[in-house]
């Protein structure tokens, strides 16, 4: 690496693949020189990608998830000869199945020393170096998992729990120092992910999935902006990460557990239409646990809980009578589907104001995030779908 150079320096952990691969060309096309990190020889062709994009590129081939890699890794920053301007702790894994019986204990642990404990580590080195400096941009890679208990992948969403809560601390400590905080929040992404964590049968692991490259785009112009978090990259995404700030955590469980049980990808299996289809069944779900256990988690007056009952009740018989990722039978077409649930929507929408039920704020917030998901339900459905493909 050159060490007579203007070009600013920045540090992507996990960048042999997926999101920090991509996040790794998003410096290197904006005029950044790069050191990189992984564990595996993939690194190396990730490297070589970067620097036919004009960087210069270290590669640092070390296993994270221990003290002597992240220290290597620490070393090789040191040495380089020129401050590191940017760092972004990307670097993570899964571990989907049962805690009980299903998961293995040293990959549970493992996926605590890498996603936890090294990241700590590693900040630990990089926040004292850029607020001595008094000026550095650092990016955490978190997850809209970090706001939801993770049903099934219980391990990882805590880690990433931690990781959400330690960058905006951080982000609050270094206010006045030069040196911003920024979370990255991606949504289901198409990388490696979902195969190294076991995750592959799960509803989460075949659903719809956003670009990485376009998750890196955005985490990369937040962090350039010195924004607090951004939540990446697609509409769906965006929506699961504001409603899941609404929703009261055993309903974002048990939702959870919908969408990454194991086995439970053959809910969606034969979809004619998979990312529709898939999000459509996903918010089906998400508003049914809303519309039965929200008024009662919430401590709704009893009106607006009595509406939300009947219309869980309308809507969990239209999907038993419908072709429909959760119908038991398969009696009524789609489209029908469609035009019953439309012709339910304008009660949903009118009768709650109108009978004073959302006369309180809480109320009034659990009626908007319903009217919410409804609308999302209706744009992300293809209604006219034939009801046998
Ligand atoms: N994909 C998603 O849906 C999603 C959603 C939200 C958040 N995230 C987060 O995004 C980050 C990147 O994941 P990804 O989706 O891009 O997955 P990925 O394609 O599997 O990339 C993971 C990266 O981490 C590296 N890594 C894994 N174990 C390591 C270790 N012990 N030491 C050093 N490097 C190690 C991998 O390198 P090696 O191949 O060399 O091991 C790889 O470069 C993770 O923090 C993940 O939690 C992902």
């Amino acid at each position: 690496m050159h060490t007579t150079t203007s070009r600013p320096l920045a540090v992507v952990t996990g960048a042999s693949s997926g999101i920090g691969r991509e996040l790794a060309k998003q410096f290197a096309s904006n005029d950044f020189d790069l050191i990189i990190a992984a564990e595996d020889a993939e690194l190396q062709s990730a490297a070589r990608e970067l620097e036919q994009l004009g960087a210069s590129v270290e590669a640092v081939q070390v296993d994270l998830s221990t003290d002597a890699g992240v220290d290597e890794l620490h070393r090789r920053m040191s040495s380089a000869g020129r401050p590191v301007d940017a760092v972004a702790l990307n670097a993570g894994i899964g571990a989907g199945g049962e805690f009980a019986n299903g998961t293995d204990l040293a990959d549970e642990l493992r996926l605590v020393d890498l996603n936890v404990r090294s990241t700590v580590h590693l900040a630990k080195h990089v926040v004292h170096d850029m607020v001595e400096r008094g000026e550095g941009r650092i990016l955490l890679t978190s997850s809209i998992a970090s706001s939801m208990p993770g049903t099934f992948h219980a391990v990882y969403n805590a880690s990433k729990s931690f990781v959400q809560s330690f960058a905006l601390a951080l982000r609050a400590e270094l206010e006045d120092t030069g040196v911003t905080v920024t979370s990255l929040m991606p949504g289901p992404t198409d990388t490696e992910f979902f195969e190294r964590a076991d995750l592959t049968d799960t509803m989460i692991g075949a659903g719809p999935k956003d670009d990485p490259s376009d998750v890196a785009r955005d985490g990369f112009e937040a962090l350039m902006a010195g924004r607090e978090r951004v939540v990446s990259a697609s509409i769906n995404t965006k929506l699961q990460g504001r409603g899941s700030r609404l929703l009261p955590d055993a309903v974002k469980a048990r939702m959870h557990a919908l969408m990454a049980q194991p086995g439970s990808a053959k809910r969606i299996e034969g979809f004619p239409q998979p990312i529709k289809a898939t999000a459509h069944g996903v918010i089906d779900y998400g508003f049914f646990a809303l519309m039965t256990t929200g008024p009662v988690l919430l401590k709704l007056n009893p009106r607006i809980r009595n509406l939300s009952w009947a219309v869980a009740a309308t809507q969990g018989t239209i999907n038993a009578l419908t072709d429909h990722p959760v119908g038991l039978r398969r009696i009524i077409p789609l489209r029908i589907h469609g035009w019953l649930e439309l012709a339910a929507a304008p009660a949903v929408i009118a009768l709650p104001p109108l009978t004073g039920a959302v006369s309180d704020r809480r109320a009034r917030r659990a009626w908007l995030t319903v009217l919410g998901l409804l609308a999302t339900n209706y744009t992300l459905t293809d209604y006219d779908a034939p009801a046998d493909s």
